[in-house]
């Protein structure tokens, strides 16, 4: 690639100007935003699956209503991404063939069971509090089409963390039964979560490169950071435990320390060897040759207008 073009395309990316689509860019430029975009999409496709397990189960209309609607959010997450992703010259059919044959990867979390109502609780909390922590900065990121679609999907992920933490709220004001089970939620959920932000940043191989591209605007370690420092707060209104005994306020650094990660368990689930992975992915498979029909019946009927403005 012509050292001219690759340097006027980071003194704009420095002047902190938007890449569009048609716009000349790097191949690794083009080949990190497919695997990052795409990651992404997939996590709020496969992300509808553990809270899914609970609409049928809420415990009330109300809340059956407002996880539907959130559930249905995911989806529509999913969808923004994927049109995101297909500015870059790739296909929908492309990209859900890679998440269905279980090249694509997609974020570790999902891959966790929900044997609870307070996992919906703690899912909000923590799962989307964490993703809001790493997407509101993406909505600065320098390719247009993908920050853009963040600003919405941030505020939908706002609500969805409140409505989280109105769950843990009420259980954590209940019964000791209902206390009880927020704790085991909080303690099934923590460590994924803080894992959600990817490994280390002396392990994590496209953090600098993303970071000079300014795709992403901050390292996996500063927004883990982030998200502990505004969550021992939150844990502590709810009168709940953080399971990490190492978890300390530092007063020199203005930060709380914390345990050191179990990154063995990231590997793994990112490998496939989660507890839920086998499960997440054969539900997306069944959710594809169920929906043959649907594909069959819209590409017959498309078939039919061409065939009659033909005419
Ligand atoms: N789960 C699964 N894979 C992960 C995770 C995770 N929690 N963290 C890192 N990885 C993978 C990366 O995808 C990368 O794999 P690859 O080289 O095969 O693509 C590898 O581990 C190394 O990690 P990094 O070099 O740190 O990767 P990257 O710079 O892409 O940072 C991060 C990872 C922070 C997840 C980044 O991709 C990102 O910000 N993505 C957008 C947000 C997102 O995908 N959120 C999904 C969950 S939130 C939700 O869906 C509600």
């Amino acid at each position: 690639e012509p050292a001219d073009l690759l340097a006027e395309f980071q003194a704009k990316i420095d002047r902190e100007e938007k890449i569009e689509p048609r716009d000349w860019m790097p191949m690794a430029y083009r080949k990190t935003l497919i695997r990052q975009m795409s990651q992404h999409a997939h996590s709020e496709i496969v992300g509808q699956l553990p809270e899914g397990n609970w609409i049928t189960r809420a415990p009330t209309l109300n809340r059956k209503m407002i996880l539907l609607a959130k559930v249905q959010d995911e989806a529509g997450h999913g969808l923004y991404i994927y049109s995101a992703t297909e500015t870059l010259g790739v296909s929908r059919d492309q990209l859900t063939d890679e998440l269905l044959t279980g090249k694509a990867k997609y974020s570790s979390i999902f891959n966790y069971p929900t044997p609870s109502w307070a996992d919906m609780g703690a899912i909000g909390w923590l799962v989307d509090g964490a993703a809001i922590m790493n997407q509101v900065p993406l909505c600065r990121c320098s390719y247009g089409p993908y920050a853009r679609s963040m600003v919405r999907i941030c505020k939908e992920e706002s609500f969805h963390q409140r409505q989280g933490y109105e769950i843990m709220t009420v259980l954590a004001r209940g019964t000791q039964a209902q206390k009880d089970m927020a704790q085991r939620a909080l303690n099934r959920t923590w460590w994924p979560s803080l894992m959600m932000f990817g490994p280390s940043d002396k392990n994590s191989t496209h953090s600098a490169q993303s970071m000079k591209w300014k795709i992403k605007r901050f390292s996996n370690d500063e927004l883990r950071q982030k998200f502990i420092d505004a969550t021992v707060p939150q844990a502590e209104h709810l009168g709940l435990t953080i399971p990490d005994p190492d978890l300390k306020w530092n007063e020199e650094t203005g930060h709380y320390d914390h345990g050191e990660i179990n990154w063995d368990e990231l590997f793994q689930v990112i490998k496939g060897n989660g507890p839920c992975n086998k499960e997440r992915l054969q539900a997306r498979i069944d959710a594809h040759e169920n929906g043959e029909w649907v594909r069959e019946a819209a590409q017959t009927y498309q078939q039919k207008q061409n065939n009659q403005h033909n005419e």
